[in-house]
């Protein structure tokens, strides 16, 4: 007999099981959540009460920190915060939303930098366009996003442009509206449109993405900035977290690590490694692929990771982990890591930031 929904609340926790209408989208992508666009983030909310339930004040360490959201939201509850991350975006992306600036330096660099593009005619550029830019690009946007790009190193906040610049060329991509999140060949030429039902172009241009991201990032970054708790700093480490030292005592983990075969964390933003030339180190990501030797690679690295986490943390701290583990493989990682799992709970995920629409749930498991 199918489940009710009823008898299958009765197994989650509802505290966590937000619906659309307790948590819009716009809520869980409040301020710089949102500066660029990221697949298989979990949303601040969850965070924020995972913090409260289980981490003690001090200090918060995320080993796949990934967008960032438990860096900016640690922050946000009053804690210091640590992540890690093997993708050099990733990193770039946790910097940006995590920085403190000076709103008035901030503002009149990417005003500035706005108003150096609106005096671009759009001349070719200078040199050689990769072949990436050629096929993913009308040649209009290839110039519009190569010209703001070399204006980057002009500025002391370079990275927010640099964030901008991906986001515009995410956006500025030939690709349909409904295949945004994974494009397969550029589209050229009008296509009817799943999304709007109607015949769409693809895009011809980016200056108006670049203006617009601007403005937005400007906004958003001001919006953090009143939110924040003061004296709360975030530190942000590129590498491998099988290796690297994290440098400091940790209070509690909270993390979402990669699982198996879903997501590959470098491709999801290939335009950013193609435009802004970041180190790649997809050989060291986990959770490529789902065969069974690539699965024993993967119970074997995340525990790896979370080996390297217990040298990090003070005695008793948690170490709390959002998966969707549905092929059990937490068990055998955590025990391999020297971890005693203390507590699971399941909730139901009504609508993931940045994933498709669908049943969805994970479970919360706790062990120390
Ligand atoms: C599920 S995502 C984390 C998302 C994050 N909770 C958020 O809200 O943005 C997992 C992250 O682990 C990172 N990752 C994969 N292998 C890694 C490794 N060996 N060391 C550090 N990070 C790794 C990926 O790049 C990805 O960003």
């Amino acid at each position: 007999m199918a489940t009710t929904q009823d008898a299958l609340y009765r197994r989650i926790d509802l505290d966590l099981s937000w619906s659309e209408r307790d948590l819009p989208e716009r809520v869980r992508t409040k301020h710089v959540h949102r500066l660029h666009p990221y697949l298989g983030k979990f949303i601040p909310q969850l965070v924020e009460a995972l913090l409260a339930r289980h981490v003690p004040k001090g200090r918060v360490l995320d080993p796949f920190a990934g967008s960032g959201t438990t860096l900016v939201q640690a922050l946000e509850s009053g804690y210091d915060a640590s992540g890690a991350d093997v993708a050099a975006f990733n990193c770039l992306l946790m910097r940006v939303k995590t920085r403190e600036y000076n709103p008035f330096v901030l503002e009149s660099e990417l005003r500035d930098a706005l108003a150096r593009l609106d005096g671009f005619e759009g001349r070719r550029p200078d040199g050689s366009v990769s072949r990436f830019l050629r096929d993913w690009y009308a040649p209009r946007a290839a110039a519009e996003l190569l010209f703001f790009r070399s204006l980057v190193e002009d500025y002391e906040h370079a990275d927010v442009l640099r964030v901008v610049l991906a986001r515009a060329a995410r956006s500025a991509r030939r690709t349909t509206h409904f295949d945004l999140d994974f494009p397969r060949t550029p589209q050229r030429s009008p296509y009817w449109c799943h999304k709007h039902r109607r015949e769409c172009r693809p895009v011809g241009e980016a200056r108006r993405f670049l203006r617009r991201y601007s403005l937005d990032t400007l906004a958003r970054v001001k919006e953090f900035a009143r939110v924040r708790a003061r004296g709360r700093h975030a530190t942000v480490l590129h590498g491998d977290a099988r290796e690297l030292d994290f440098g400091a005592r940790f209070d509690g983990v909270v993390t979402s690590p990669p699982y198996p075969g879903l997501i590959d964390y470098h491709e999801q933003h290939r335009y950013a490694y193609e435009l802004l030339g970041l180190e790649e180190c997809r050989e060291l990501e986990l959770g490529k692929g789902s065969s069974r030797p690539a699965l024993a690679a993967y119970v074997e690295g995340i525990a790896a990771v979370l080996a390297n986490v217990r040298g990090s943390l003070r005695r008793g701290a948690p170490v709390v982990i959002v998966i969707n583990d549905r092929r059990e493989l937490y068990p055998e990682i955590l025990e391999r890591a020297g971890l005693r799992l203390e507590e699971r709970y399941r909730r139901h995920v009504n609508r993931r930031t940045g994933r498709r629409a669908g049943e969805y749930f994970e479970d919360v498991l706790i062990a120390r």
